[in-house]
């Protein structure tokens, strides 16, 4: 799995320096197909159940599934990127929220409670934990801070299937849900919201939008639960 899952991070850092005024979307998508290409993955989102691109950018109330457009981003846009990559019979995916130009304090702060959180949740996937503890510790650090957690959407398990059990929800009660064990891969994705937690899908049948019109940020791992230090896979090298 460290081969799809380090590509995927390897993209999503060299994205950091792509998502800034006055690109488009799409440009951003062509940038990430190219570097997917060059380090020898596939996209795992291009034509899964038909979603038409090879990667999501979600724009400020998007909470995910953002279809690549020519809309510009703009100076205090949010912008979520998630690729997902396949390489040598394994998938990985991972997701981060970027700032475009100069944010307000409050999309800022939105921003570093949802990757703290997205941490917080790694840091309880180790062996013998319950898998509910991840989704507890996101719960509490979300709501804690006035947000909200997303219920729509979920994170996963993931290996030779993008999408695998068991399904991992970012509230949930500690000391619940099924054991975890060495070896199980998790995508482990906090989508949090800074007013309600409704979303609804937009007609493309895809992008997820806050259904306030406030904005969302979204941060996802690949992760290897050990009997020690869960391994982050889906970092750059
Ligand atoms: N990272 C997301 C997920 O885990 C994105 C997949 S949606 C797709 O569900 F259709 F674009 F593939
Ligand atoms: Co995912």
């Amino acid at each position: 799995m460290s081969r799809p899952c380090r590509i995927v991070g390897e993209v999503l850092e060299s994205l950091r320096g792509v998502v800034r005024p006055g690109v488009t979307t799409k440009e951003i998508e062509d940038y990430a197909d190219s570097r997917i290409a060059a380090l020898g993955g596939i996209s795992a989102f291009r034509g899964y159940r038909g979603y038409p691109a090879g990667i999501c950018v979600s724009v400020n109330e998007q909470v995910v599934h953002g279809i690549p457009s020519s809309r510009r981003l703009v100076e205090g846009d949010l912008v979520s990127v998630d690729v997902g990559v396949f390489k040598d019979g394994f998938f990985g995916d991972a997701a981060i929220s970027l700032p475009v130009g100069n944010i307000g304090g409050e999309d800022a702060r939105l921003l570093s409670v949802t990757e703290e959180a997205l941490y917080l949740g790694i840091a309880q996937a180790v062996e013998g934990n319950r898998l509910y503890d991840i989704s507890n510790a996101i719960q509490r650090h979300v709501e804690g801070n006035g947000f909200s957690v997303v219920r729509l959407f979920v994170g996963h398990g993931i290996g030779r299937q993008m999408h695998e059990e068991p399904q991992i929800p970012n509230y949930g009660q500690p000391g619940q849900g099924p054991r975890l064990k060495r070896g199980m891969a998790l995508a482990i994705e906090p989508m949090v919201n800074a007013g309600s937690h409704e979303v609804r899908v937009l007609s493309d049948g895809w992008t997820a939008v806050t259904l306030d019109g406030r904005k969302s940020a979204h941060f996802e791992h690949t992760i290897c639960v050990t009997d020690d230090k869960p391994e982050i896979l889906t970092k750059a090298g």
